[in-house]
């Protein structure tokens, strides 16, 4: 699936699109052509990644048209490209509607019109139930992907949309553990909002290997996500200060627009939830392919969820303390 195929990911200068890049490279993709908006952190990625497999296109995926010319001849779109920073997404909203909504839309009319393979989006637990409106832009991205192929003729596209959903990586930008590491190094008290909070772990090579595994196995329109473990903050701290010493901290309460515990799958979702190995997989009713009978046997092994009531942060397996602490070592934010 990967091996000689050109790739296009938006958002290839983030956390997830840098790391997707040495994976895919590593695994013999043909070219891989990364969109986004910033020259300097194209620069830094290509100063980074010296490869000629590697194209960087300047552009902003609230822009059809340039999408349009980016996509052409691409085999496989990760849709990774959006605004995440839910307090600054609350104060502007407007603009995630455009780059996470609109934008999703225009890479949907770009891979559709330039006849690209597969097209993954990259969804959030964020998503589920949303109470804040960054999950809610997500949650619109994800539905435009499902339902992306109601409306095509399949004789006239191959194109298959699948979205994926996944809790905060472990370290990745403008997440929790690089910055109270960076805290505690300056001897600065950190600042937990709530020590009963929980939220899912996954690393980066865990999200890689997700993303890859999807890629070979999606079908079109359903939405994957991993069984995964979790954390509470008390654990998290406690960990934190087994590796440098913690000086002080302070409780300052859940923020505007926070859940005390994520959720990758709402109650709702769960009555169309299959078990499939690793990973759950959310087949929509409403999507028209899914109505109608037998559609299961596309999909090897496939087992209906019966026996789970939520799945959420705080009703899954916690992560051993030595395992949580080896996953921060190798972050290597610590030196
Ligand atoms: N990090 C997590 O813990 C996590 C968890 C679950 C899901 N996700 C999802 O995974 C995806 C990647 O996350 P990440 O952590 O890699 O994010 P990130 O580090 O913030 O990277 C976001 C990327 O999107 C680009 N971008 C933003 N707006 C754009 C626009 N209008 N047009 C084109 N490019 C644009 C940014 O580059 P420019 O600013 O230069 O354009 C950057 O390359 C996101 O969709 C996020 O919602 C992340």
């Amino acid at each position: 699936m990967i091996k000689g195929k050109k790739f296009l990911i938006t958002g290839g200068t983030g956390s997830l699109g840098k790391a997707l890049t040495k994976k895919l490279l590593d695994s013999g993709a043909d070219t891989i052509r990364i969109l986004s908006r910033n020259e300097s952190k194209q620069i830094e990625m290509e100063n980074e990644i010296n490869d000629d497999r590697l194209r960087f296109f300047l552009g902003d995926i609230r822009d059809e048209a340039r999408l349009q010319t980016a996509f052409e001849d691409v085999d496989i779109v990760y849709h990774a490209a959006a605004l995440k920073h839910v307090p600054k997404i609350e104060y502007n909203p407007f603009e995630a509607i455009k780059t996470n909504v609109i934008g999703s839309q225009n890479v949907i009319n770009a891979s559709l019109n330039q006849d690209v393979e597969k097209v993954i989006c990259v969804g959030t637990d964020k998503a589920v139930s949303p109470q804040n409106t960054y999950g809610a832009t997500k949650l619109i991205m994800e539905k435009l992907f499902v339902s992306a192929s109601n409306y095509i003729n399949s004789e006239k596209h191959r194109t298959k949309f699948t979205a994926l959903r996944y809790g905060n990586v472990l370290g990745s930008s403008g997440s929790v553990i690089p910055k109270f590491i960076e805290q505690m190094k300056n001897n600065q008290p950190i600042y937990i909002t709530d020590e009963r909070m929980t939220r899912f772990t996954i690393t980066m090579d865990e999200a890689l290997e997700f993303v890859l595994n999807v890629t070979e196995i999606a079908q079109g329109s359903e939405i994957f996500i991993p069984k995964l473990l979790s954390y509470d903050m008390k654990l998290l701290t406690s960990t934190l200060n087994e590796i440098i010493e913690l000086k002080e901290k302070e409780i300052i309460g859940i923020r505007p627009g926070e859940k005390l515990h994520e959720s990758l799958i709402n109650s709702y979702e769960l009555l169309y939830t299959y078990e499939l190995g690793d990973y759950y997989v959310i087949l929509s009713p409403h999507v028209t392919k899914f109505q109608s009978s037998g559609i299961e046997k596309n999909y090897p092994d496939l087992k209906k969820i019966s026996d789970m009531e939520t799945y959420s942060s705080d009703n899954v397996s916690k992560i051993s303390k030595e395992e949580l602490k080896q996953k921060i070592l190798n972050l290597n934010l610590i030196t």
